[in-house]
């Protein structure tokens, strides 16, 4: 593949994002937003709650929640998208109570949210699960010190969110560092909130007593420049991968480096050249700044092409390897053996019917494809669509043969 490709806006930035625009009563306007099925999601949680919400597809979106006479997030959304948790704190923060569905488990695995109500139980809440809702009620958020076992991406942005408003210093101790983090992080302080130190493991955050509304523009999606990435190194291919922040993506860069690619950063764009071999280089996921848990599936599929054999560690999630099962059908040698999976290069791949099971196990059944002997036809790619905006046009753009068909 070669060619130019521009990178949408971070789905797990914008999903925060819009969810913060519940802690003011005045518009909030923000761009860069990517045209995908899990925002669009969003959108009509926020809209059932009551608040005023439109995204446009130019990546645009104004939300004004100048009233919340509904503040829950029924099932029948939860359950098509869990990051409808990202409600919860805001809730809390301005209306003192919330009552959101349990996200309940995914493909990859039990997706717990302990953490997210130890967190507002510091911080003076009453949480309760009754008949599979989280029922939050406090009179008034208070500071508190709030120590996360495990690093938690969605856990640190609603505690950060329900602690801005809260009365006195609240300090969010083994918090993620993720980019989304800091992008909303940087969002909150414009509209009034004092946060310290977001981007280290220590998150420090002063309550006020209201926020107001303001206009932000969400970073690009350093997970779909990441898949783009693989796409030039599986394919030897030359692309230009723009509209990108290169720091976001450091560790996965130069693992691809250590793969034998030849990855050049620039200002907002990543040159990438695949090159023969592809070398089998093992990987280990973390939370930021390691090895990004969402490019592991993409990895995997760059690694059956290895020149010998590659240890995937996945340490974030429990089934993360579902993607693994598929690849195996298209002739790869993969063996799973708890958290780790032992991929063995050199056999070429071939085409094959295949069923994708979340959004970065699908990128990786395309990637395999793009290289696959013959054709290949990813099935269920509405998992796709949750978090890639057109991507069969962007890949077709750089010379990619694929199409989407409708059975
Ligand atoms: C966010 O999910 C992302 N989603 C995920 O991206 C990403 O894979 C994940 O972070 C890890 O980077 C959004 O930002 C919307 P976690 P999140 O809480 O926040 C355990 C995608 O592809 N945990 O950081 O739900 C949990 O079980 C999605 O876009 C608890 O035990 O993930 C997991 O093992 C997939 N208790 C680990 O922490 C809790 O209360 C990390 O989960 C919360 C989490």
């Amino acid at each position: 593949m070669s060619g130019r490709v521009e990178i949408s806006g971070a789905k797990n930035a914008a999903l925060p994002a819009m969810a913060a625009s519940l802690l003011t009563p005045e518009t909030v306007q923000l761009e860069n937003i990517p045209y995908v099925r899990d925002i669009l999601t969003t959108r009509r949680l926020l809209a059932e709650m009551g608040a005023a919400a439109e995204v446009r597809p130019d990546g645009t979106a104004t939300l004004t929640a100048a009233e919340i006479p509904h503040p829950e997030a029924p099932y029948d959304l939860v359950r098509t998208m869990r990051a409808s948790i990202l409600v919860l704190g805001p809730l809390m923060a301005r209306f003192g109570k919330a009552r959101v569905s349990l996200p309940g488990g995914c493909a990859i695995g039990a997706r717990p949210v302990n953490l997210h109500l130890m967190g507002l139980e510091r911080m003076g809440a009453r949480c309760e699960v009754v008949h599979g809702y989280v029922e939050a009620s406090a009179e008034r958020l208070h500071g508190a010190y709030v120590l996360m076992d495990t690093v938690t991406v969605t856990g640190t942005e609603n505690l950060m969110m329900a602690a801005c408003m809260a009365e006195g210093e609240t300090v969010l101790d083994n918090a993620a560092c993720e980019p989304e983090v800091c992008d909303l992080a940087c969002m909150l302080r414009t509209m009034g909130a004092r946060i310290e130190n977001d981007g280290t493991r220590t998150i420090r955050i002063e309550g006020v007593k209201n926020l107001h509304g303001c206009r932000h523009r969400v970073i690009p999606d350093r997970i779909e420049a990441g898949t783009f990435a693989v796409a030039a190194a599986i394919t030897r291919g030359n692309v230009v991968i723009t509209n990108c922040v290169p720091a976001h993506l450091h560790s996965v860069l130069e693992q691809l480096e250590r793969t034998g690619a030849e990855v050049r950063a620039g200002e907002g764009t990543i040159h990438v050249r695949g090159r023969d071999p592809i070398r089998s280089v093992d990987v280990t996921t973390n939370p930021y700044p390691g090895f990004a848990t969402d490019m592991q599936a993409q990895y995997m599929a760059l690694m059956t092409q290895g020149d010998g054999t590659a240890l995937i560690t996945e340490t974030i999630f429990e089934n993360r390897f579902m993607h693994a099962l598929e690849l195996i059908r298209m002739g790869a040698d993969i063996t799973i053996e708890g958290g780790q999976a032992i991929v063995r290069g050199g056999k070429p791949l071939s085409g094959a019917n295949l069923i994708a099971s979340d959004l970065r196990a699908s990128a990786s059944l395309i990637l395999a494809g793009l290289v696959a002997q013959g054709e290949t036809v990813v099935d269920r790619v509405y998992h796709l669509d949750r978090g890639y905006h057109r991507i069969e046009e962007k890949l077709a753009g750089l010379g990619a043969v694929i199409e989407r068909i409708s059975r």
